[in-house]
């Protein structure tokens, strides 16, 4: 029987998906990308899970899109098929915090998948590139989009451009990252920012992530309004009173997640 390419697993309110195709350095196929998604959306709907994490092995993140599956595809396989829009974006639609443990080779495709989830930590032993030149093609599952706004336009020229691979530390430095750890801590480290995570309220959760997108998507001052009607809804639930209340007696609070 054929391996599943993504393996799921949970650890108290954490759920955890490791890409499962060590032999191809996680290349991402559909049969892997729709087994994410699948996964994805499964502890998106699960009330016991408030955060996830999606990480590979030590050699590789994702080293990309799956170049052998794409080299005999021609435009109307990829247009027909809805290419990348149809499964890849499903991590959009998540609404719990999504973490990507990223350790080796975060390359092309899976630099994009990584920089599609919410927090990236990498291992010390972590390399991002969008290597998509070196094939005449273009970073297409976000690249272009994602880099220039989470490092800025000349960092991810150069990236872009020129195919350039960034270590840890400079991942760290240009803001790709939110954290470096030691390869060896690299899912402890991760399990436990998840766990964190998780132990707080899931609406207020999925409230902050909502409104920390949404500066993405507008100008400052809708982005604002809409930060303050979340904020506003925030009393109308039932943990943020437990939250106050807990702090006030001196004690931990106890969320209900409603
Ligand atoms: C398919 C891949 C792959 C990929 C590695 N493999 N990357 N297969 N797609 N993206 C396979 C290799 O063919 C090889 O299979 C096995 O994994 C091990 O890889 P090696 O090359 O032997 O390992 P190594 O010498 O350590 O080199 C590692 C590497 C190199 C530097 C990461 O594999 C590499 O350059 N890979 C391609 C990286 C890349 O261009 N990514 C971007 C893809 S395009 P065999 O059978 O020979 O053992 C993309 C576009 C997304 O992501 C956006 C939409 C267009």
């Amino acid at each position: 029987m054929q391996e599943s390419p993504v393996l799921v697993e949970t650890s108290g309110r954490v759920g955890i998906i490791t890409l499962n195709r060590p032999e191809q350095l996680n290349a991402l196929n559909d049969a892997l990308m729709d087994a994410l998604g699948n996964a994805l959306l499964a502890f998106d709907a699960d009330p016991a899970i408030g955060a996830i994490v999606i990480t590979g092995n030590d050699k590789a993140f994702a080293a990309g899109a799956d170049i052998a599956a794409m080299a005999d595809w021609d435009y109307m396989d990829v247009y027909q098929g809805d290419f990348i829009t149809r499964n890849w974006e499903t991590v959009r639609r998540v609404r719990k915090p999504v973490i990507a443990a990223v350790a080796g080779f975060a390359l092309g495709g899976g630099c994009e998948l990584a920089l599609s989830c919410d927090i990236v930590i990498a291992a010390d032993s972590a390399r991002f590139a969008l290597p998509e030149v070196k094939l005449a093609m273009l970073p297409g599952a976000g690249g272009t989009q994602r880099l220039p706004r989470a490092i800025g336009k000349a960092k991810a020229m150069d990236m872009c451009l020129s195919a350039r691979t960034l270590d840890a530390t400079e991942a760290d430095r240009y803001g790709l990252v939110s954290r470096v750890v030691p390869a060896e801590a690299l899912r402890k480290e991760a399990l436990n920012l998840a766990a964190v995570i998780a132990g707080y309220s899931l609406p207020a959760l999925m409230a902050i992530k909502e409104s920390v997108n949404r500066a993405y998507e507008s100008s400052l001052a809708e982005g604002i309004g809409f930060e303050r009607r979340q904020m506003h809804a925030r009393f109308a639930s039932a943990d943020a009173h437990e939250g106050m209340q807990a702090f006030l007696e001196k004690r931990k609070p106890v969320f209900q997640h409603r």
